[in-house]
């Protein structure tokens, strides 16, 4: 049998040194557990620009559609603002969403048990909390036509369009609903039908989809209220559906519930391959981070969850997932803390380097 492919993109800023910490688990693995992976690295984003001319390279775009899963860092960063639109670093990443077809990006926000003090919100409020926002992954505002800057009269017009199809929403809801019958089987659609014709078709799609799946309590927000509601009583969400953009803005918000941007995984999926498996990119819901690029602060935590979710969604591995997340929880659990989950004066932060090695021996103390 040939080992399962992965494609490690790290990209720019502190996407190299949280992906650094990633190998290590990645190591560890094939040495104590015997799951070994076939992996090559390429370059995504502003690196690849540099390289290339290009945030993505045609060979590595084919790369990314051969593998069984690609785990990226992070892409941007001042370096590259001036750029043209066209060859941005994060048009890198959209166009792997994109041409990759991943329409359902999974973006859980789980609060360790050792955070629940840490979180900006009271700790009643987010001990214990587990939810999963499904946010549509390659449609909506982010790549709807017309879209551009334009000459109108004496002034410029900027344009974005949010477009949705009824196959499109029922994909994304279906993914959703999935998700929902296998956790706690509530799901929550978001989108503001009371001011969009996209967000009435949304509904109106996500409510026939759900007469599939009679055992899940299905609930309508508006956005805005949701974000309320995120922040006053998260636990009141299992799974949520939302269409990219506000499904970006809430999962950032989600974040905070956690404690940290750095300890935030996703996965992005897409439809079965001949395998059966989504075809998938895993990357952490943070950016390149340049404030702290550099510095060893980086919180590796997100991009090692989100190799986690690899293991649950890509390879069937959900024990091994399970041993992997308790480990960071267990080295949470010690006070090993990176400097974005402190808040305390006078306590030494783990580097990016300290807190992956606590992981690879916590894992150690797993066996
Ligand atoms: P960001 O997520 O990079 O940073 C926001 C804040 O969170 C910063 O203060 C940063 O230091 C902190 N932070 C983020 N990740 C952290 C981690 N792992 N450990 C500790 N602290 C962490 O968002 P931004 O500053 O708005 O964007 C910076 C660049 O990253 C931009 O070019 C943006 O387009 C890009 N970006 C890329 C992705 C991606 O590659 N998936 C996601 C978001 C933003
Ligand atoms: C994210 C990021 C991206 C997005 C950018 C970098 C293209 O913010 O993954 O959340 O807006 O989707
Ligand atoms: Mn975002």
């Amino acid at each position: 049998m040939t080992n399962p492919s992965l494609l490690i993109l790290p990209g720019d800023g502190i996407g190299p040194e949280v992906m650094a910490e990633v190998r290590k688990i990645i190591d560890w693995f094939g040495a104590k557990r015997g799951i070994t992976f076939d992996v090559s690295e390429d370059l995504v984003g502003g690196c690849a620009y540099d390289k290339h001319g290009t945030p993505l390279h045609d060979d590595t775009m084919a790369k990314a559609q051969e593998v069984d899963a690609v785990l990226l860092g992070a892409v941007g960063g001042p370096k590259y603002d001036a750029l043209d639109f066209s060859i941005k670093p994060e048009r890198g990443l959209l166009r792997l969403r994109k041409e990759m077809d991943l329409y359902s990006n999974l973006r859980p926000a789980q609060c360790f048990d050792a955070l629940a003090d840490f979180s900006s919100l009271k700790k009643d409020v987010v001990a214990g909390l587990d939810i999963m926002i499904v946010r549509e992954l390659t449609s909506g505002v982010y790549f709807g036509e017309p879209r551009g800057i334009f000459e109108e009269g004496n002034e410029r017009v900027g344009i974005n369009t949010q477009r949705y199809t009824e196959s499109e929403i029922d994909r994304v809801a279906r993914s959703a609903f999935e998700l929902a019958m296998k956790r706690g089987k509530k799901l929550c659609s978001m989108e503001k039908a009371n001011v969009m014709e996209s967000g009435i078709l949304w509904r109106e799609v996500v409510t026939e989809v759900g007469k599939d799946y009679p055992e899940v309590e299905l609930s309508h927000m508006y956005a805005d209220a949701g974000a309320m509601q995120l922040t006053r009583w998260p636990k009141q969400f299992d799974v949520i559906v939302t269409d990219n953009l506000f499904g970006d803005l809430l999962s950032d918000l989600a974040a905070m519930l956690t404690g940290s941007l750095g300890m935030l995984p996703s996965a992005s999926l897409g439809a079965p391959m001949d395998n059966g498996r989504p075809k998938a990119l895993y990357e952490p819901v943070h950016g390149s981070a340049p404030d702290i690029a550099g510095q060893g602060k980086a919180n590796p935590c997100a991009c090692i969850l989100s190799f986690a979710m690899a293991l649950r969604y890509s390879f069937d591995m959900g024990d091994e997932a399970t041993r992997l997340e308790q480990a960071v929880n267990a080295v949470l659990a010690q006070g090993i803390r990176t400097a974005d989950l402190l808040n305390e004066e006078g306590i030494t932060p783990a580097t990016t380097a300290e807190m992956g090695d606590a992981v690879v021996a916590a894992l150690d103390a797993s066996l």
